[in-house]
């Protein structure tokens, strides 16, 4: 079985993006492993510290492993926004392929330091390390709001470029106009491409990593990935699809209580997003 970092090569040779599908549920991570399959695609499956105490951090390593070995589809799991060394080392010890150590609320320096310390212990375990420069506000849910994005929140470029030498990350997840969730007024979010691409001619080919990516303009995900981003995480638009079916199904039957009848068209309506999510990135038919 091929390992990630072989797709990531892949996907900046080919020019796509490998998307990363949040889950909190079997029937979620069932969903997002159908559609690898139906697109002959790799996928990224992701879990916040939120969502893996939710699942159990040895019982979704365990899942994501008997999918892949059931399936033979390359199916990886990424911890995502770990903040700390000792939430990263752990889910590391139960068996991740990969983590984001999310130090962008830290001090640049501090960061560093702790990138660095999570690198050093994921290195000698053939375990991939996401690192974060500019801090993607919001949360993914249903915002009434969206967050004010003001020019300094954005990644610098300069930056980018010394955290990624000092650090010695996989891969980089920037801020560039993105924000975690939707807006409740469904306004389409859009992508700083002028900062993604000073990012770009900053650091080069290095793997970039857009976060938020519920709600932004399809043709802006497109330039991004023509600009260098190489992962895009997806979280808010599952979690609205989940709910919204499940919601469906109770008002249109409300009698039913039985959970294997009203939890397939939830799995179902996560499955087409990711679908939809997957040939956008490009990253349809690279098995
Ligand atoms: O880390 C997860 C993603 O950045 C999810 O963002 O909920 O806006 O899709 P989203
Ligand atoms: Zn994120």
């Amino acid at each position: 079985m091929k390992k990630l970092d072989y797709y990531f090569k892949k996907a900046a040779k080919e020019n796509f993006a490998i998307g990363q599908f949040n889950v909190s549920t079997l029937e979620a991570l069932k969903a997002v492993v159908a559609a690898s399959g139906v697109l002959n695609s790799p996928v990224i499956v992701g879990v916040s510290e939120g969502e893996s105490r939710f699942l159990g951090l040895k019982q979704i390593v365990s899942l994501v492993k008997v999918f892949r070995e059931e399936t033979k589809f390359p199916i990886f799991l990424n911890l995502d926004h770990g903040k700390t060394f000792e939430y990263i080392k752990k889910a590391i010890d139960a068996g991740f392929d990969s983590c984001h150590f999310d130090g962008s609320q830290l001090k640049f320096e501090e960061n560093i330091i702790i990138s660095k310390q999570v690198v050093k212990y994921a290195k000698g375990k053939g375990v991939f390390i996401e690192g974060e420069i500019g801090f993607v506000k919001g949360s993914s849910t249903l915002l009434e709001k969206s967050p004010e994005i003001n020019y300094e929140d954005l990644t610098d470029p300069l930056m980018a470029k010394e955290f990624i030498n000092k650090t010695g990350i996989d891969r980089l997840a920037v801020n560039v106009g993105t924000f975690h969730g939707v807006n409740a007024s469904g306004d389409a979010l859009r992508i700083n491409l002028q900062r993604l691409e000073e990012i770009r001619n900053a650091v080069g080919n290095f793997p970039l990593v857009l976060h938020g990516a519920s709600g932004v303009l399809p043709e802006d995900i497109k330039k991004a990935i023509n600009l260098g981003i190489r992962k895009i995480n997806l979280n808010t638009e599952l979690r609205l699809a989940f709910t919204n079916a499940l919601k469906r199904a109770f008002d249109e039957n409300p009698k039913e209580i039985i959970p294997y009848k009203y939890l397939p068209g939830a799995a179902q309506a996560v499955q087409k997003i990711v679908e939809e999510k997957i040939n956008l990135f490009g990253s349809n038919n690279k098995i």
